[in-house]
């Protein structure tokens, strides 16, 4: 492995998720446990450390090798999630908050996102973002003018506020705003920024629909326009946007206030 004192955490064998790719997942588990068994027995693999070699094969005969730290890489080999699509939540759009939050939040979830916090879903409806919060206990405003499913609807946890989402605003500050709203990417992040400046949200998770060319200087330029606000109101807050596997022309954006 190039370049890296051991000890690794048990190496991923990895493949692009393509019917060409998937031809390789034979061989990819063959190797992978011939890999992980030679450098477990040469004392090459711990547990508890922080890289994890990841093998990409290219072909049959081709692979590319290196290592990451297991915190900036995807939490699951081939970045593909091992996330269950809960019955009771009302679209499949569920499972990129879910992703998301595992992505960004990780181990530190409990801490940051749980039971009694305020919460805010912008474009809420049918509801499977606003599932995600009420089912971990929090208290969801879901704003939206289209209907909610029932079943959401009919949460304790969750108070269908009916209202344009880009100028409402709650009457007390909330721990977590999320937006899922169709909008031109700038106009989410103006709306992000003005939300945790002036100190109405504390954190957010939000997805932008990118358009069809210049897609990472769109990113880019949004991210600018989130930093300065923040900067300006001397928020130290990370801020870091993924295409997550469940994101199709889009990206998510998460914002996490330090103190
Ligand atoms: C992609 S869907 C949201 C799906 C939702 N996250 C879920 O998991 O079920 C986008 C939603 O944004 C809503 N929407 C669009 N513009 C809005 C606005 N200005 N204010 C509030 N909601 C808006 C639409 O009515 C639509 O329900």
């Amino acid at each position: 492995m190039p370049g890296h004192r051991a000890p690794w955490l048990p190496p991923w064998i990895e493949y692009a998720d393509t019917n060409e790719g998937k031809a390789l997942s034979t061989l990819a588990r063959s190797l992978d446990a011939r890999l992980a068994g030679a450098l477990r027995e040469r004392g090459f693999v711990a547990d508890d450390a922080r890289r994890r070699p990841h093998v990409l094969l290219v072909d049959g005969a081709t692979a590319c090798v290196g290592t990451a730290d297991p915190d900036i890489g995807s939490p699951w080999p081939l970045g593909i999630p091992r996330l269950r699509m809960p019955r009771e939540a009302p679209s499949r759009s569920t499972q990129k908050l879910a992703e998301a939050i595992a992505v960004f939040l990780g181990g530190r979830e409990q801490s940051l996102m749980h039971e009694g916090q305020a919460a805010v879903d912008l474009g809420a409806a049918p509801g499977g973002w606003t599932w995600q919060l009420a089912s971990r206990g929090l208290q969801v405003a879901a704003v939206d003018n289209g209907a909610l499913a029932p079943s959401i609807a009919r949460d304790p946890n969750v108070e269908h506020v009916r209202a344009d989402g880009l100028n409402w605003r709650p009457k007390r500050a909330v721990e977590w705003l999320v937006c899922d709203i169709l909008e031109k990417p700038t106009r989410i992040a103006a709306l992000v920024a003005d939300w945790l400046a002036s100190g109405t949200a504390r954190n957010a998770i939000f997805n932008l629909k990118l358009p069809m060319k210049k897609r990472r200087d769109e990113v880019l330029r949004c991210g600018e326009q989130i930093r300065d606000r923040l900067d300006a109101a001397r928020i130290d807050a990370t801020l870091a946007f993924r295409q997550l596997y469940h994101d199709r022309e889009e990206v998510t954006g998460c914002v996490l206030r330090k103190r």
